[in-house]
């Protein structure tokens, strides 16, 4: 058994060999935090005093490094990690994108694709999926993340690792799942990247662990800890988090890595006094391997020998990787994954292209359609494209997109002006005017900009956030659109053309104005290579949106943090311009400009025929529900079907409504189909206040409904002993 060979592999290591295997270095001169020390990183490979790389991408160089570790001691192979966050040679959507799909068998496809490709081309291991709620904007790793709500996050974090994974590892196109940052690093206070995190244990289980825990039901392979402390203690040396939680109530079987230097960031914590304290509260807490702090490797031979870490510690960490390793079949051939034949074969293969585009039109959510303006006719006869990204092939590529040296990208991605005048026939004449910067106050473009509009019969408008305005180190205090692009907009809106807005952009931004004077608004995220394909598609109705917003959209930042699944208050307002001695502002409407679960589409869908197979139910039983849902427009569309319980009085306060279920279903043009939703004791089950999770039974609300605010169908049911 593997076991076996690990014990035995294990029996024959010295110390330094041991604590080697908990190190990883990056490759390439690629950082994404401050390289500390390590001159000699090629001599240590040798030296079997390194157990893994990040940053070493494509069979060349994974082959390289793995060919000095053969010529180590022992010939452990080294194991390669990447950021392949959204897709790896093809770029698919950032994940927040993806996310507003809800279509998990879309998402699941995208994180196969990626792994497909990456495996393909020497990585074994991708540092993803982050599954850290998200309900601030103001915080550019959202744009990683699948939103605010941890049942949709959750699900999500099972299709994304069953697609990392595949069947099993070993395969030849799986790679090892990284479920990211353990834990609540989403709730950085103030939205600002590395910033504490205070928080309640039950907030902690009920809002923020629920995608961990699915990730690993899913199977994940490893973990990796985060930079912020949470209630004082930091991540990475919190025993609570990794030795209680995951390690021991959860039975985690793989391995932790640190994040990039976040076992030596526990002294600028003022956590540890030095990288040897910061050595021991990691090793401690059940952080196994070491990312680019090279506290491991200095300082735990003399922990050793102090008595202060146990070798049993070391030798669990140890053995944990060395699983991995065996599982992925790598001391049966190191080069496994490094295939040049596979990695030209895969890396161009044009099945993922067709996914990427699919997926991409998927994950576009249209906020506004007045008068019908979309989809545009194909027979338009001059079309303005105007906008500083259009022509942008980096655009679309988005935040933690992989940048293989060899390909052109500028070939690679379509463009979103390529992509309409791939659409267009010899008819429509393409006008292009690039307006102004994304940032900066300069308006020197847009008498051009004004004049093109004029001569066209519509104008597509494609503003927003540059590709690495949201991402890791991205925070930002304002949220709006930046730069003059909102008043190019008041420009060209002055013209009294139709206009169409993209919005690209790795976060909810703010953009009232647009939002309010614009008849046609598409949010289009960072799509990928596939992105100028994929707005086209959406914009001449080839594919009829049915993205929904998986993240609440602000109408200011000061109503930050804002989600659809707050407590119920004790003084709630009513209605939007409440006032007075209520829960809001007094400058400001409570509702939020787009609430979660939002999007549009090109037909409509009427609700209607509740059924409910009984209103009284016990723990031990279940409600059939059904409704009937119809397409009631002209075109076939899908339909995100969303289930919301309210649980009316509970030992603790519950949320006004937290989503339980949801479907996405296609119809053709005036169809109709019974959907069917099940109620189990888990729907509606909560962490009490001692933590424990369980129902009460009482008074319960069922609200099915096209988004978190517009709930179409509902009724009341009761749990009972
Ligand atoms: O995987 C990332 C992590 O999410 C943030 N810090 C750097 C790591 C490796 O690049």
């Amino acid at each position: 058994t593997i076991d076996q060979k690990v014990n035995a592999l294990l029996k024959q290591m010295t110390l330094e060999e041991k604590i080697g295997q908990l190190n990883q270095y990056t490759g390439n001169n690629a950082a994404t935090g401050p390289i500390t020390i390590n001159p000699n990183k090629q001599a240590e490979i040798k030296d079997g005093l390194v157990g893994s790389m990040l940053n070493v991408v494509g069979t060349k160089y994974t082959r390289q490094y793995q060919e000095l570790a053969m010529q180590s001691r022992l010939k452990i192979p080294l194991l390669y990690g990447q950021d392949v966050i959204h897709g790896f040679k093809t770029t698919f959507p950032i994940p927040l994108g993806e996310a507003a799909s809800w279509d998990l068998a879309a998402i699941e496809l995208s994180a196969r694709v990626a792994a497909t490709e990456a495996a393909a081309s020497g990585i074994h291991w991708t540092f993803a999926p982050m599954v850290d709620i998200g309900r601030d904007p103001r915080w550019g790793r959202v744009m990683e993340g699948a939103g605010e709500d941890s049942y949709l996050g959750s699900r999500i974090a099972y299709a994304r690792v069953k697609g990392f994974q595949g069947d099993k590892l070993g395969n030849l196109n799986s790679v090892m799942a990284c479920v990211k940052h353990f834990a609540a690093y989403g709730a950085a206070i103030g939205g600002r990247d590395y910033n504490s995190v205070d928080m309640s244990e039950r907030m902690l289980w009920e809002t923020y662990l629920p995608p961990f825990k699915a990730a690993l039901d899913a199977g994940a392979a490893t973990f990796m800890n985060s930079f912020n402390d949470i209630n004082g203690i930091p991540a990475t040396g919190n025993a609570h988090l990794q030795r209680d939680i995951l390690k021991g109530k959860w039975n985690f079987q793989g391995f932790v890595v640190s994040d990039w230097g976040s076992i030596g960031e526990m002294v600028a914590h003022g956590y540890s006094k030095d990288l040897k304290e910061a050595a021991l509260a990691a090793i401690t807490a059940g952080s196994d391997m070491d990312m680019e702090s090279n506290a491991y490797r200095y300082n735990l031979p003399a922990l050793i020998k102090e008595n202060k870490v146990s070798i049993d510690l070391v030798d669990d960490a140890v053995k944990r990787i060395l699983r991995k390793k065996f599982e992925l079949g790598l001391f049966d051939d190191p080069y496994k994954y490094s295939n040049p034949d596979r990695e030209k074969q895969e890396l161009n293969n044009p099945e993922h292209r067709k996914a990427a585009r699919e997926v991409a039109a998927k994950s576009i959510v249209l906020l506004k359609n007045d008068n019908a303006i979309l989809p545009l006719a194909k027979s338009t006869k001059t079309i303005a494209f105007i906008g500083p990204m259009v022509k942008e092939y980096k655009a679309n590529m988005g935040f933690w997109a992989v940048e293989l040296p060899e390909v052109d990208y500028n070939k690679w991605v379509v463009s979103q002006w390529d992509g309409l005048q791939n659409k267009v026939g010899k008819n429509t004449k393409l006008l292009y005017a690039k307006g102004c910067e994304v940032e900066g106050d300069n308006k020197d473009g847009f008498a051009e900009a004004i004049a093109t509009a004029k001569q066209a019969d519509v104008v597509i408008l494609s503003i927003g956030e540059r590709h690495d305005m949201s991402g890791e180190a991205k925070s930002r205090s304002n949220i709006n659109i930046p730069g003059v692009q909102e008043e190019l907009v008041k420009a060209i809106q002055a013209t009294g053309k139709p206009v169409v807005v993209l919005v690209n952009a790795g976060r909810p931004l703010v953009f009232n104005w647009t939002a309010d004077n614009v008849p046609a608004i598409l949010y289009t995220w960072w799509l990928g290579s596939e992105a100028g394909n994929a707005i086209a598609d959406v914009l001449f109705g080839d594919y009829n949106p049915s993205g929904k917003l998986p993240m609440t959209f602000p109408r200011e930042v000061g109503q930050i943090p804002i989600y659809y699944n707050h407590y119920s208050t004790g003084r709630p307002a009513q209605d939007d311009n409440a006032k007075g001695y209520v829960s809001a502002y007094t400058d400001l409407k409570s509702s939020p400009k787009f609430p979660f679960g939002f999007g549009l589409s090109y037909t409509k869908f009427d609700y209607s025929d509740l059924k409910l197979s009984t209103t009284k139910m016990k723990s031990n039983e279940k409600i059939q529900v059904s409704f009937q849902l119809k397409n009631t427009g002209k075109v076939a569309g899908e339909e995100v079907v969303q289930l919301y319980l309210k649980d009316k009085f509970g030992s603790v306060v519950r949320p006004v409504l937290e989503l339980r279920d949801f479907q996405k279903v296609k119809l053709n043009a005036g169809e109709t189909k019974t959907i069917q939703f099940t109620i189990d004791n888990e729907k509606l089950s909560f962490y009490n206040d001692k933590i424990e999770w369980g129902s009460e039974p009482g008074d319960f609300e069922l609200m099915i409904g096209s988004s978190s605010a517009d709930i179409r169908v509902k009724s009341d049911f009761e749990l009972v002993k």
